[in-house]
């Protein structure tokens, strides 16, 4: 027998919310998201301006510290960015030990954790410790990623240069060769608009697992496995998946509308909390259409803006940060399961911002259970059953 919740009485459990829909358990100063207006603001600064001006260590930086960074401070933190990118050679290790066909985010998970054990803080919970160690973990992330791209691609792994951006390293790192301003640009942005989102799944992860008071690095790990899922961060390779089932005879309304009427998800469409255009999608928007233009794949933004208009005209939903950002990847010759690592990446800085506030103010997360199954049954011994 089953009881579904719409069969209980809801005057006796008030706060009874399916997917925490309604409820507000934290309070921030991290973000600020008005899903009515498509607004997303990091620490009071609105993304679009963020994305054109900033850079992701400053935005790093303004998480951490909920304030822009002066030049010196800036630069104290680049520098100590750049000191931190090597990898444990254990790591390294681990990684030339995964299979080729390894998922890159359970790869990513396993490595995380493994930074713990050779981190002198890894138990130390303290404000100043934990912000070290939220430089370290953001510092080492992209080397693990490229290690796992270059070891099953049958390539050297890469040690870092140390000289300029995360996103600059990362591509070296991943491609073997410098990148040119563009590419840098394009993937600080990538970087800085994946930065942070509020109360999503995996920084309520993240935040539950502080709040039991335990480390940062059992933190993060958690919330990896929670950005994994495809109805989160695993969307952008979903959206890839799918583009790539696509060719130039593809009737694209019938094909989104047969999904439709089989009741599947489009993945990189609809949101929990906005109700219109995702304020980040629309800044991918634009540069995929100028990146697919760039390297003569704009067949793929054309499909993009198909299904675009037939979500809109079927079932009213937009696009979210993961749909635009799956062709911007795409464009850049990257490998479309590694984009949710480089989701992983750039959120790093929101999950340990988050830890930082939720250590500040910390009561332990622990919901009710709705219990639908019975009480007082009598125990039959096991040869009675
Ligand atoms: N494709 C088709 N129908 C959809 C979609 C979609 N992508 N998203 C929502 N709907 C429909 C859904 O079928 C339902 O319709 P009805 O009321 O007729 O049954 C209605 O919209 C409400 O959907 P829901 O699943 O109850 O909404 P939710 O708030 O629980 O889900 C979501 C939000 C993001 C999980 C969902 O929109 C989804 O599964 N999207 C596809 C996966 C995706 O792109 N995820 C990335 C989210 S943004 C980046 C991130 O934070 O990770």
């Amino acid at each position: 027998m089953s009881t579904s919740t719409q069969d209980i009485d809801l005057t006796k459990y008030p706060h009874l919310d399916k997917g925490l829909e309604g409820i507000v358990a934290f309070s921030s100063r991290k973000s600020y998201i008005d899903g009515t207006k498509g607004e997303l603001y990091y620490a009071g600064y609105d993304i679009d301006s963020l994305a054109r001006n900033s850079t992701f260590e400053e935005v790093c930086f303004l998480l951490w510290h909920e304030r822009l960074p002066n030049k010196a401070e800036l630069e104290d933190l680049n520098e100590k960015l750049r000191a931190e990118r090597d990898v444990p050679q254990g790591v390294i290790d681990y990684i030339q030990t995964t299979r080729n066909d390894s998922e890159p985010m359970a790869v990513l998970r396993t490595a995380t954790s493994m930074l713990a054990d050779e981190d002198p803080e890894s138990r130390d919970t303290s404000a100043e410790a934990t912000l070290r160690k939220s430089i370290r973990l953001t510092a080492k992330m992209p080397t693990i990623i490229a290690a796992f791209d270059r070891k099953r691609n049958g390539k050297k792994i890469l040690s870092p240069l140390k000289k300029k951006s995360i996103a600059y390293d990362f591509l070296y790192m991943l491609n073997g060769e410098e990148p040119g301003e563009n590419a840098e640009r394009t993937m600080d942005v990538l970087l800085i608009t994946h930065a942070e989102h509020g109360m999503n799944a995996s920084t309520f992860t993240c935040r539950s697992i502080c709040a039991t008071l335990s480390d940062l690095h059992s933190a993060v790990t958690g919330a990896i496995g929670s950005l994994k899922g495809p109805l989160h961060g695993g969307a952008n390779t979903a959206v890839m998946n799918m583009l790539k089932e696509l060719d130039k005879d593809t009737d694209i309304v019938a094909f989104i509308k047969g999904k439709l009427e089989r009741k599947e998800k489009i993945m990189g469409f609809g949101h929990r909390v906005y109700k219109t255009y995702d304020p980040r999608a629309k800044f991918l928007r634009t540069m995929s259409e100028d990146l697919a233009r760039e390297v003569n794949m704009e067949y793929l933004y054309e499909w993009s803006e198909a299904i675009v208009k037939v979500m809109k005209d079927e079932k009213n939903i937009d696009p979210n940060v993961d749909f635009f950002s799956a062709t911007v990847y795409y464009s850049m010759g990257i490998e479309p399961d590694l984009y949710t690592t480089i989701f992983a990446m750039a959120r790093i800085s929101g999950w340990t911002a988050h830890y930082l506030e939720q250590l500040d103010n910390n009561r332990l997360i622990r919901p009710r259970l709705l219990y639908l199954g019975e009480t007082k049954l009598d125990y039959t011994p096991i040869d009675q059953r």
